[in-house]
């Protein structure tokens, strides 16, 4: 006998955060976005967007971020899963989006980004829909730059504005050390400040570097912190100044390495184990110099659906 499962009334994903372990910028292009190369790692930092059906949209967002986050038709979760709605032709589409935010919003870790994506996937199965992949990816590309690797997950290249991803060769699990802050910034300031700051502009076109490469190829942390490098560092510190003195006090307690995540303000650390990790941690907090700090491991997986629905 073949059953038929119901649709479920609501399904709930987990996206996790991303870092970039390399970002180089290059030329700010005529669509108004620069050429990237840039090395994502995910990270276990996660956001849950639980979608439900419901008579009309709605965003409402819990969890230690969520007074940041718009609720508006601007949230993109929101527009995500519109986005898919108008693109799938789906009847019947209003959803209630609940979003878990654990992700810092402007914090330079993709917190946006990862809502957008989850977004996506938790609507397309409660939808039903069977998506290609490559449709879901390009959906997701309108919507950011960081949103297909959201979806992706492990670690990838991205070029382009940072879409188009290609799969790197990598081994290994990465102890990261998160110094927060509690005001982000905002990446549109963070490139314009680049540009600002970029006054050769014979700017080369970026791609990854042989180090980091056979970094990520060796799973050697050690090398990994030395190959860690961020052309929107030095913006970053311009716009937020204290920042360099985070980054100078994790580097002092030990860690392997440490760097501007995307476009700031979020300062990730590479630690060479979780104990190493959790003493950093301790440091960090006591130095003063931080708002918060939090550790993460990667990589991890991109979306993934949690188990048990309710059903109609
Ligand atoms: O695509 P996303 O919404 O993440 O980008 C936010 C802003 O960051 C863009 O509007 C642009 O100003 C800047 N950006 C850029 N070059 C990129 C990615 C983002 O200048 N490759």
């Amino acid at each position: 006998m073949s059953t038929v499962s119901a649709p479920p009334r609501s399904v709930t994903v987990r996206v996790p955060a991303k870092v970039n372990c390399e970002l180089r910028v290059g030329p700010l292009g005529a669509d108004g976005y620069h050429e990237l190369s840039t090395v994502f790692m995910a990270v276990g930092l996660y956001d849950e967007v639980t979608v439900t059906r419901a008579e009309r949209w709605s965003v409402t967002t819990t969890g230690p971020y969520a007074a940041h986050v718009p609720s508006g038709s601007d949230n993109l979760a929101m527009r995500a899963a519109r986005l898919l709605a108008r693109h799938m032709r789906v009847t019947r589409a209003p959803v209630a989006i609940r979003i878990d935010k654990n992700i810092p919003v402007a914090g330079g870790m993709a917190g946006g980004s990862a809502d957008a994506a989850g977004s996506l996937v938790a609507c397309e199965h409660l939808w039903g829909l069977r998506m290609d992949r490559d449709e879901l990816m390009e959906l997701a590309a309108e919507l950011g730059s960081d949103v297909p690797f959201c979806l992706a997950g492990g670690i990838a290249i991205g070029s382009g504005r940072g879409e188009r991803l290609a799969p790197v060769l990598a081994r290994g699990t990465y102890h990261w050390v998160f110094a927060l802050s509690s005001q982000g910034l905002s990446t549109p300031e963070v490139f314009g400040e680049f540009d600002r700051l970029t006054t050769d502009i014979s700017v080369p076109q970026p791609e990854p570097s042989p180090a980091m490469m056979t970094a990520l190829r060796s799973g050697d942390p050690e090398a990994l912190g030395d190959a860690l490098v961020n052309d929107l560092q030095e913006p970053a510190f311009s716009l937020r100044p204290a920042l360099r003195a985070v980054l100078d006090a994790g580097l002092e307690f030990g860690a392997l390495g440490g760097i501007i995540s995307g476009s700031g303000p979020t300062v990730a650390f590479l630690t060479g184990s979780s104990e190493h990790a959790l003493d950093l941690c301790v440091a960090l907090t006591a130095s003063g110099v931080v708002d918060q700090v939090t550790r993460a491991k990667g990589p991890v997986h991109g979306v993934q659906i949690l188990p048990g629905p309710t059903r109609e």
